[in-house]
This record gives structure tokens, sequence and C-alpha cells, in this order.
């Protein structure tokens, strides 16, 4: 790990002048993620207590779009209205001002003007899928861009360094959906690179097993989590496996440096697998304890393990905090595998309903 030039100092923006931007806006579009090694437990402010791994999803994203127009006369306040997927959203209104308040010393413009935030998912509402690494990382990205409006010097690296700044200071994992295909958030002794402040792409060699690894997304309850992720970390204060879940978080990164080199999926598996569920082991042992997962998880879990049993494939599973499941898998078993899942599998979702995806190159600017 390099001592890393950046510092949350350097990430304050400089006395910048508005000047001229009255009005316009900025749209982009920025993906979810999945962990293949898990972040559970933080702390202030919003800084990991250990280095996370994801692959950068490709179908399921936000798409947001800043509407900006200069106060007519200032003051001190948030102002802004979110609208998602085309409705007035109040009910956001209170995580996107707390969000705002936070990366204020960052942005100090943002008082100068009122905004309206667009912002819809490619992913079904309330589907279980946690919109919050996609929605956060859309609003950094957009909120960047207007200031690089205003400091044409922030390009390149320093750009999406800050994007993911400010999207970590929202939710801890969106700091992991800048860029891709596989992000390290998170200090780490074997990554050189790597922050607790921001997300960075995976700086060594990456098989190519892994450029087009796929990710079916196996919607098993579709409801409200019974305990959010935010309770869920602040549970990992005083539990009392925690520091060894962080030691054995780090080391499932270090593993994996020669496993993404490589491309040895039976290694992958054993990794990504102990991971999902020393996460939901730490819920299960945390005071109190809960259980996201359902029976219909269990039931998948147990029928992938025997499909791969019985038929050698390199299909393995990945959980978030929540009951869904994310079945992944190399692009050349994209027949087989899918075939099980429509046959075996889609009966244990809600609806039947799972979504397809694969890894991907990050945000991208819509305009
Ligand atoms: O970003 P948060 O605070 O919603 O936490 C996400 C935690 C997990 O999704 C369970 C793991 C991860 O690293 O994404």
């Amino acid at each position: 790990m390099k001592q890393d030039p950046l510092n949350e100092e350097q990430f304050k923006a400089r006395e910048l002048d508005p000047g001229s931007e009255e009005e316009g806006s900025i749209s982009w579009q920025s993906p979810s993620n999945i962990a293949l090694v898990k972040y559970w437990g933080k702390k202030e402010p919003q800084l990991p207590m250990n280095a996370s791994v994801s692959f950068t999803l490709s179908e399921c994203h936000t798409r947001t779009t800043l509407i900006y127009r200069k106060k007519e006369r200032p003051d001190d306040r948030m102002t802004f209205k979110v609208i998602f997927e085309g409705k007035p959203k109040p009910e956001f209104h209170p995580k996107i001002e707390k969000f705002l308040e936070r990366i204020l010393p960052y942005l100090p413009f943002l008082t100068a003007f009122e905004f309206e935030i667009h912002t819809g998912n490619s992913f079904p509402h309330s589907s279980g899928i946690a919109s919050s690494a996609s929605g956060m990382s859309a609003l950094a990205l957009c909120l960047v861009s207007l200031e690089r409006k205003f400091d044409p010097t922030l390009e390149g690296e320093r750009f999406k360094r800050k994007a993911s700044f400010l999207a970590r200071l929202g939710s801890g994992s969106a700091a992991r959906s800048i860029e891709g295909p596989l992000v390290v958030w998170g200090a780490h002794p074997g990554i050189e690179t790597s922050s607790d402040l921001y997300g960075v792409p995976y700086p060594y060699s990456v098989h190519e097993v892994f450029l087009e690894y796929q990710d079916t997304i196996l919607l098993v309850d579709k409801g409200v989590k019974q305990v959010s992720s935010t309770v869920g970390h602040g549970l990992m204060h005083g539990h009392p496996f925690a520091g060894a879940r962080f030691r054995q978080a780090n080391t499932h990164l270090q593993e994996l440096i020669p496993v993404f080199e490589g491309g040895d999926l039976e290694a992958f598996i054993r990794i990504v697998e102990k991971e999902a569920l020393s996460l939901h082991g730490m819920m299960l042992t945390s005071d109190p304890y809960f259980i996201l997962m359902r029976p219909n998880t269990l039931e998948i879990i147990e029928r992938v393990w025997s499909f791969r049993k019985d038929t050698g494939s390199s299909l393995c599973f990945t959980l978030d905090a929540g009951a869904n499941v994310h079945l992944l898998y190399p692009k050349a078993e994209k027949e087989t595998v899918g075939r099980f899942i429509e046959t075996e599998l889609a009966r244990y979702c809600q609806n039947g309903q799972f979504l397809k995806d694969q890894t991907g190159s990050g945000a991208l600017c819509l305009g």
C-alpha cells in the first residue's frame, strides 16, 4: 500500500466562484456492484474496518439527472427536490439532505444552487436490490461534474477519486461503483493504491475469465429488509468476533490476488462463498442477532452445491445484506447455468423473478 498523496483535506474544494454558471443539467448512469470480499463494520466518517473488492455490474444501474439553477438570493440551506421515476419522492429527502450536508465541506458551492434530482433504476423498484451504491455514486458523479465546470483541472483520476470519495460518504459500497470491472475499497497492505477514502480499480493482472463474469440475481424476497445495513454495520461495534472477521476479510483479499491473476475458479468459489456466509455469520451472532436469509435462500444454496457436485460446474453464490442470491459463473457456462436457473431455481424466487447481469466497466456520463 503506497502512502497515498491524497488525503481528506485534498478533497476540499478550492474557493470556487460558480460565476457565470447560472443553470444547466448533468446526467450520469452509475452501476450497482457485488462485493466478493465484504465490507461489514465501519468507523467515522464512513471508513471501512476492512478492505473489500467487488465486481462492478453492467445492467443494474441508476440514471440520475441533476438540474441546477443559481439561487437568486443565496442562503446557507440545501434546496432540492427529488423526482424518482417521474414522481416526486419526499421520502428520499432526509437521506439525500444528510448526504448533501455531509459533503458540503468538499463542495461548498452546493448552497449557491437549487437542484432537481431526477433519478431512476434499471432494476425493478423494491426488488430487494440495494440501490444505494448506484444511486449515491450517480449523484456524486453529477455533483463532481458540476464542480468541474468551475474547476476544469478536476479531470481524470482526480475526478474519479473525488466522485468515489463523495459517494462513500453517502453509502460505503457506493465508493466501488465509479469504475470497473474489479474495484477495491479500503487500505490493504497487499494492494498499492488502495485507500480507506475511496475505491480504486484493482491494480494487478486479472484473468480474462473475470472480465465477463456472469451474475444472475435471484430475487428471493423483494420486501423491505428487517434490519438496515446501517444498523448491521453498527452491530459490529463490540461484536465478539469482529476482530477475527476483519482479519479474515483482509486475508481473503490477499488470497484473491493470485486467483484473479491465474483464474483458479476452485479457489475463487471457496473464498467468495466463505465471504458470503461469514457476512451472514456476523448477523447471526450479533447482539441483537438477526437472520436476513430466507428458507428459499438456503434451498438455492443447497441446489447450487448439488449442481456443482453433479456437473463439475464453476457456479457459485454470494449474498448481500439480504435474502437475494447472486449466482456467479463464467460466461462459458451461460447456457447450462441459464437452463439450470430456469428449470430448478426460478421457483424459489418471488414471482419467479431474477435479473441477468455481468461485470461492467463503470459509470457513464450521459451529458
Ligand atoms: O454500503 P452499505 O452501507 O449499504 O453496506 C453494504 C454492505 C454489503 O453490501 C453487505 C457488503 C458490501 O461490501 O457491499
